[in-house]
């Protein structure tokens, strides 16, 4: 729904180019009037000089008819040194002189606009002009029209009726432009509109013709892709966390409504064990799901440089495997690290790997120039090439896994990426000639970045 109360672009942009167009035309308008109004002035005074033309050569030569011709002004009058009307144009015979006024001394000739002049109707200029004869200087008067700036009313009706065609068809331009352009957002909004949490795998239409709205469209589809992505594994991770809640709770429901059932037969010790080890696998989902979350919410690590070489032969004298352990450690390598979690990764690789293993397990530490590489390899089946990304998923267990050790919750790799990423590292399944090959990437000690030996005796 488009807000009411807000403008809408189109009808801005529109209004906006009616109001330049209409600038523009008036601008012009008023130029072409002037021109028009120029070009009567000079024609009603060419008027005026073709009747100052026919009429002088008759006061002068003769013979001076007491009625003129009109001809193209409105008025001639021919007035003599009594101011006794001697001649003039048919409307004016028998009425007293148009006007009193004659040119100054020194000139022939002067204008004036009269509203109206005696006998005639209108303003009209009448320009007088002094005829000399032997008793003296005559006056020639004639009349014309006035003639306003803008010429004609013509000109006015023509100049508005172009400028209103003008800006009407440039503001209906830009309009029907802008609808067209405007229709693509028009169609992604409507399809967003429509899609909810349950419809996101719909895509808004991606149109072809202008490249900011396909950019537009894409990226609304990109970002449409991520969300369902995201909103899938959400609902992988809510179903798969209520599943591994759900068994061993149900597990131990079972176990002991048999046990109220058969209270004699019942070997209450051993149902005790079964029952907690079902508390200790809910125990174990739940902290694992809330180290997830802590991790999820970049929640501060508290890092201390620490030499991993002799953090994992720590770690790996302290309990005994089923599996030979063959250890790489060539000496110490410092890292800045949690190390309460990075042994967590650690705790983690080798429980994996013990349980894959065929017979043994190799852990390597080394560092190159800015990195410290851990690595925990096995002899097992290994992971396919497919599924080196999907184990890191919360709670994927590959069918393998499954079947060999139903104890997994399948949250450790997960939290074991997480933990390398929150000390702005990596955890990936590298190749191998046999078995799985975990390599664990971390940023070396800075002060061993800075030129300073990796050891730190940590
Ligand atoms: N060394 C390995 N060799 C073969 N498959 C492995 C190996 N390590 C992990 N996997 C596969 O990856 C899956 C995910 O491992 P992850 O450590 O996340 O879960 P888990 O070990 O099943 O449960 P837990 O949450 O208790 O660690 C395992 O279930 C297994 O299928
Ligand atoms: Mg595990």
């Amino acid at each position: 729904m488009l807000s009411w109360y807000l403008p809408s672009f189109r009808a801005r942009r529109t209004v906006a180019t009616g109001v330049v167009a209409a600038l523009v035309c008036a601008v012009v308008s008023v130029l072409f009037l002037m021109y028009t109004g120029n070009q009567a002035a000079d024609a009603a005074q060419s008027r005026v000089t073709e009747a100052w033309n026919r009429v002088v050569p008759l006061i002068r030569e003769g013979p001076l008819p007491s009625t003129l011709r009109k001809g193209r002004v409105e008025g001639i009058e021919v007035v003599d040194t009594k101011r006794r009307v001697v001649a003039a144009t048919p409307e004016l015979v028998g009425r007293p002189p148009i006007a009193a006024f004659s040119a100054p001394r020194g000139s022939v000739s002067a204008a004036r606009v009269l509203c109206p002049p005696p006998g005639l109707t209108g303003c009209m200029t009448v320009v007088s002009y002094k005829v000399y004869q032997p008793q003296g200087a005559w006056l020639l008067y004639v009349a014309v029209p006035v003639v306003p700036w803008y010429g004609q009313t013509t000109a006015v009706l023509l100049a508005v009726g172009v400028s209103l065609l003008v800006t009407a068809l440039m503001a209906a331009w830009v309009f029907r432009d802008l609808t067209k352009a405007l229709a693509p957002v028009n169609a992604i909004r409507a399809e967003l509109a429509e899609i909810t949490a349950t419809d996101l795998d719909r895509r808004v239409p991606v149109p072809t013709k202008y490249a900011e709205m396909k950019a537009l469209a894409e990226t609304v589809n990109d970002t449409l892709d991520r969300l369902e992505g995201a909103y899938a594994r959400l609902r992988r991770f809510t179903a798969d966390a209520s599943h591994d809640l759900r068994t061993p709770i149900t597990a131990m429901r079972t176990q002991l409504e048999e046990a109220l059932l058969h209270q004699r037969d019942t070997d209450w010790p051993g149902m005790t064990r079964a029952v907690l080890a079902g508390v200790d696998r809910l125990q174990a989902v739940a902290a694992d799901l809330l180290t997830l979350a802590r991790l999820d919410a970049h929640a501060p690590i508290h890092r201390t440089p620490t030499d991993l070489s002799s953090m994992v032969e720590a770690e790996l004298d302290r309990r005994t495997y089923q599996k030979k352990i063959i250890k790489d450690l060539p000496g110490p390598v410092c890292i800045d690290c949690d190390r309460m979690r990075i042994t967590r990764v650690l705790v983690n690789l080798l429980d994996n790997a013990e349980r894959h293993a065929n017979s043994q397990i190799v852990v390597s530490v080394r560092a190159d120039d800015t990195s410290v590489i851990m690595e925990v390899a096995d002899d097992g089946e290994g992971i396919a090439a497919e599924h080196r990304e999907l184990v890191f998923d919360r709670f994927t267990r590959l069918d393998a896994a499954r079947s060999r050790d139903a104890g997994g919750t399948g949250l450790g790799l997960a939290i074991a990426r997480e933990i390398a990423r929150a000390h702005e590292g990596t955890l990936t399944i590298e190749d191998s000639e046999r078995g799985a090959r975990f390599v664990l990437r971390l940023p070396l000690c800075r002060t061993a970045q800075n030129g300073q030996p990796h050891s730190t005796g940590a």
